[in-house]
Parts: C-alpha cells; sequence; structure tokens
C-alpha cells in the first residue's frame, strides 16, 4: 500500500487536501492523471448502467426489460428529507474521546492487544496501519512497562489483535497516544452529518445538512421524474455526485473520507417481482467489477445473514475488496445492494416509519402524533396495464466512485521485469489498468528528436487526439519513456522510428504483455479504437 501512495503522489493520481497547508484529514484531490481515472470510473458506471441500457432487451437474469433515467440533485435539500430518511436521528456511529491527549477515535476502529508484565495486564491500543501495528503496540507497552528493548520477553502477550469493542474494562486501555491508563470515555454517539445554515437565519430555524448520499435525492423526485417523462416501472434512476460524512477517522487513504462521490442506482419495482430484481442487481453488479479488472480471488460477494436485514427487506449483499491496508484475510466494502422495500417511498409520504415496526407504522412522538410529518404526497405508482396502483418496492445498488477508483489502482499496481535500453532486465512498476480506465490511452513516441521523427508523431498524436486522450513524449531515452508510461498505466506506446520514415509504419508496444508490433500509420486510430473495446 505504501508503495501505491507515494506512486499516486509522484505520479499526480492524488493528493491530500490543502497539502502546503499540512492536510485536512479526510479530504483528497484528484491530480490530473488521478482526475481522468475517476472520471472513466463515472463514466463508465454511467454508460453501462444509464445511457447504454437497452430498455428493449431482457438482460440475463432478468425478470423483464426495464428502463433506466439519470438524475442530477443538490446536495442541500429540506431538512425534513434527513428526519424523514432516519438519518437525523439514526446515523451515528458510536466515538470514544480520549481524555488525556483530547483526541476522538470510532470505537469500532481501535485495535489493540492484551498483554501482561509486572504483575499487570493491560489493554494496549494503536492506530497504526495494519503492517505497523505489532511493532506499535510492543513499543507502546514497554514504555508504558518501562522496559528496555532487549528485555521484551518480559511481556506476555495474551492472544492476537481485538477491538476496542471487545473490551468492557475500561480501566485497563492504555488508549492509542496517552500515557496513563482508563483514559478513554465511555463510546457515545456522533452524528457523521455535517451541518451548515441557509440564508441568514442562524440557528435551528436554518439548520440544513449536507448531503451524506445522493439516494434521497432520488427517492423525493420519483414523482417528477414518473410525471415529466413516459418512463414506466421497473424504473432505475440513477445518480452520481458529492456525499459528506464527518467520519470520526476517516483513514485508508481515500476508503472513508469525508467528502467523497457516490454511484447509486434506486431501481423501483412491483413488490411481486422484488426478490428477482434484487437477486438480478446483486449479480448485474459484481459483474461489472470484473469486467473493469478486478479478480475473482479479491472481490467477493457477501450476501447479509437473515439477522443482519430489516425484517421488510428480502436481502442485501455486500460487493467487498481485499484492500491491502487490511489485515490477511480481510474484505472492505466496495458496494452494497439492499432490497429496501417500501421504506423510503413510504417514509417520504406519510412520515417517517418505525423501521422496526412489523408492518411498518409511522413512528409517533410523545405527543402521540409523527415523530416527522412527511411530505403528505401520493408517491404511488399506477401501473397503466393492469390499473394497479401500489407503492413501488426499491433495489438499491449503491457504490462509491472514489473507492472503487482505489480498488482499481490497488488492483492495477504490479511489479515485473523488463528489458532496459541494454536489453538487461530491470524490475518495472506498472499500472495495469483496464483500457477504459487508463487516464491515457495511448503515447506517441519518436525514437529520437530528429530526421522527421516528430513530425510524423505529432501528425499521429493529433489524428489520435481528436478520439482519444493521448500524450505526445520526446525527452529522453525511450526505455525511460516507455517506464513512466507503464507507471501512469497508458495501455500502448506508438514509436515513430528510422524505418517508420521508409515505410509508412509504427511500432505499437502492448503495456501487459510488451509485444511489439507493426502497424501502418493510417490504421493506427482504427487499431487503438478497436483495442480499446
Ligand atoms: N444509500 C446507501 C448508502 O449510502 P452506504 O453503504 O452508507 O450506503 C454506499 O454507502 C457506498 O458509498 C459504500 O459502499 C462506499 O463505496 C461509499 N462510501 C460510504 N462512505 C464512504 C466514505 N466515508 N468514504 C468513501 N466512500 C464511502
Amino acid at each position: 500500500m505504501e508503495k501505491l501512495v507515494s506512486l499516486c503522489k509522484r505520479r499526480g493520481f492524488m493528493f491530500q487536501s490543502s497539502e502546503i497547508y499540512g492536510g485536512l484529514n479526510g479530504f483528497w484531490d484528484y491530480g490530473p492523471l488521478g482526475v481522468e481515472l475517476k472520471r472513466n470510473v463515472k463514466e463508465s458506471w454511467w454508460r453501462d448502467m444509464v445511457t447504454g441500457h437497452d430498455e428493449l432487451a431482457v438482460y440475463p437474469g432478468a425478470p423483464s426489460e426495464y428502463e433506466m433515467a439519470g438524475l442530477d440533485c443538490t446536495i442541500i435539500m429540506h431538512p425534513q428529507v434527513w428526519k424523514c430518511s432516519g438519518h437525523y436521528d439514526l446515523f451515528h456511529d458510536f466515538m470514544v474521546d480520549c481524555r488525556e491527549t483530547r483526541k476522538r477515535y470510532r470505537h469500532d476502529q481501535v485495535r489493540g492487544r492484551w498483554v501482561s508484565a509486572k504483575g499487570q495486564r493491560i489493554f494496549v491500543t494503536t492506530m497504526a496501519e495494519v503492517a505497523a501495528e505489532e511493532e506499535d503496540v510492543q513499543r507502546r507497552a514497554l514504555k508504558f512497562f518501562n522496559i528496555r528493548a532487549k528485555d521484551a520477553d518480559q511481556l506476555k502477550w495474551d492472544g492476537g489483535f481485538a477491538n476496542l469493542t471487545s473490551v468492557d474494562d475500561f480501566g485497563a486501555v492504555l488508549a492509542p497516544d496517552a500515557g496513563q491508563l482508563g483514559t478513554l470515555t465511555e463510546p457515545r454517539e456522533f452524528n457523521l452529518m455535517f451541518k451548515t445554515f441557509v440564508g441568514a437565519l442562524s440557528g435551528e430555524d436554518g439548520a440544513a445538512y449536507l448531503r451524506p448520499e445522493t439516494a434521497q435525492g432520488i427517492f423525493v423526485n420519483f414523482k417528477n421524474v414518473v410525471d415529466s417523462t413516459r418512463v414506466k416501472l421497473p424504473l432505475g434512476i440513477a445518480q452520481i455526485g458529492k456525499s459528506f460524512r464527518n467520519e470520526i477517522t476517516p483513514r485508508n487513504f481515500t476508503f472513508r473520507s469525508r467528502e467523497f462521490e457516490q454511484m447509486e442506482i434506486e431501481f423501483f419495482c412491483h413488490p411481486n417481482a422484488s426478490g428477482d430484481w434484487y437477486r438480478y442487481w446483486r449479480d448485474r453488479r459484481m459483474a461489472w467489477y470484473t469486467s473493469l479488472g478486478l479478480s475473482g480471488q479479491r472481490l467477493r460477494l457477501r450476501e447479509h445473514d437473515p439477522d443482519e436485514l430489516s425484517h421488510y427487506s428480502t436481502g442485501t449483499a455486500d460487493i467487498e475488496y481485499a484492500f491491502p491496508f487490511l489485515p490477511a484475510g480481510e474484505f472492505g466494502e466496495l458496494e452494497g445492494i439492499a432490497h429496501r422495500g417500501d421504506f423510503d417511498l413510504r417514509s417520504h409520504m406519510e412520515g417517517k416509519l418505525d423501521e422496526n415496526s412489523n408492518p411498518l407504522q409511522v413512528q409517533l412522538g410523545e405527543d402521540g402524533k409523527p415523530k416527522y410529518r412527511g411530505s403528505g404526497k401520493d408517491l404511488s405508482y399506477r401501473d397503466e396495464l393492469t390499473n394497479e396502483r401500489f407503492v413501488p418496492h426499491v433495489i438499491e445498488p449503491s457504490t462509491g466512485a472514489d473507492r472503487a477508483t482505489l480498488a482499481f489502482l490497488c488492483e492495477a499496481y504490479t511489479e515485473d521485469e523488463a528489458p532496459d535500453d541494454k536489453g538487461d532486465m530491470q524490475t518495472r512498476v506498472v499500472m495495469r489498468l483496464h483500457p477504459r480506465l487508463a487516464p491515457i490511452k495511448a503515447a506517441v513516441l519518436p525514437l529520437v528528436k530528429k530526421d522527421g521523427m516528430p513530425e510524423l508523431a505529432k501528425d499521429i498524436y493529433r489524428a489520435l487526439k481528436q478520439r482519444f486522450n493521448v500524450f505526445y513524449d520526446e525527452k529522453g531515452a525511450i526505455g525511460r519513456r516507455y517506464r513512466r508510461q507503464d507507471e501512469a498505466g497508458t495501455p500502448y506506446c506508438i514509436t515513430v522510428d528510422t524505418d517508420s520514415l521508409a515505410d509508412n509504419t509504427v511500432t505499437l508496444r502492448d503495456r501487459d504483455t510488451l509485444e511489439q508490433i507493426r502497424v501502418k500509420v493510417d490504421d493506427v486510430v482504427n487499431e487503438i479504437q478497436t483495442r480499446l473495446h
């Protein structure tokens, strides 16, 4: 992971936000290569899910044909949206505060190990990355017990790493940055929504929130989309956009950020078909990642156990990826696919539903009235063929553009061997990004900066540039230029050499196989086009 992070910075994929001021934890900027990569991730998703969708076809595994439409909603919405969605009351994590250092941690993210020495047993915690946590707890335990490194065998470790959530006795906990025992508070709830104020009003009257998910914009526009277009159910409405969560401990690069982009679909269908649609979307979304190069070994689909599901849901699955910053054998969530029943549309109609009631009832306040009033608008749908009116059920495939980009970067990072300019084998770093995702599709390289080679290379560059993001480079030894493109993930290099001027052909080098073939100059654009799809 460290190598990837350093490559991302060195080659301009990603930078810490406001880095010259020391950075801001949980916020990331995309550099010139990163912005292209992330745009390609989002455009591939939009193309594959929305604009490229064939509404006349029945896709494998789908119960019928269906329609897709897009939306782009505001980040700040009416505050009632978040009351009815449940985010106002329920969107929180548990945090613990350290009374000694005044630092705050997410309860379920603090890890540590039990250790005994000098007749005392304590739980030493750490927030270090997985690769460094063993060393960190040892260093901290030695310091706490005042034992020298050469006498480390006096420390008696009891079991492997465990989560702070497994510890009841906080008096025995050495907090991640503290010198004393028992400095952590009991876990407390912390709402993750960023609060802001709209207009000149201050205080609760003007309070609003930055959206923590794009999904609610889709629910509250469901009626607008159905009424303003001729779309019919089954219907998916898609949105890509920024979301904000005031994560207590953002970490692992962009995996958990405070500002990030989501790519969400709310798929509205008849309740009787919702189970089949859930299975369709679960499998369709899994196939999307493999089609763009995530390998079967690092990617898995995990169905939630029945006891993890809300009673109104018939299924939820996570698509998970074995990110390299996780402990061996652990996977992190890339996307969730949830069967949400009619919970969201009814909450926005009738008032926030009580998720524990069965059948679902509006949650009441102490005065016996709805705790949060809904819009009162009818969000049901009438099927024109059967004349049946019903509140649609929803399947929600929801992923993060940044998290998906990170998974593609992790998967792409490879070290192998390739010959240098003298033919000697050298280790090379290559980003094996899928050609659809690669920031630069091809680089055009004159072998030397003379003899008419740059002129021909520039003509080829200009012809390609009209269709693809290509790069022209005439500086440095050819081997070094190839390496730079390998690190950027550029799938093809086109080299103009002495033969090119005689026979009007160029060399096309494949990043992954290192195969080099000759292609006619007039065929270069078509050749790249064919290879990219
Ligand atoms: N509307 C459902 C929803 O928002 P979620 O599981 O909270 O569900 C969906 O988020 C996806 O959004 C996650 O699978 C992840 O890819 C991305 N995501 C969530 N929180 C994130 C964060 N703090 N940083 C980066 N991506 C995040």
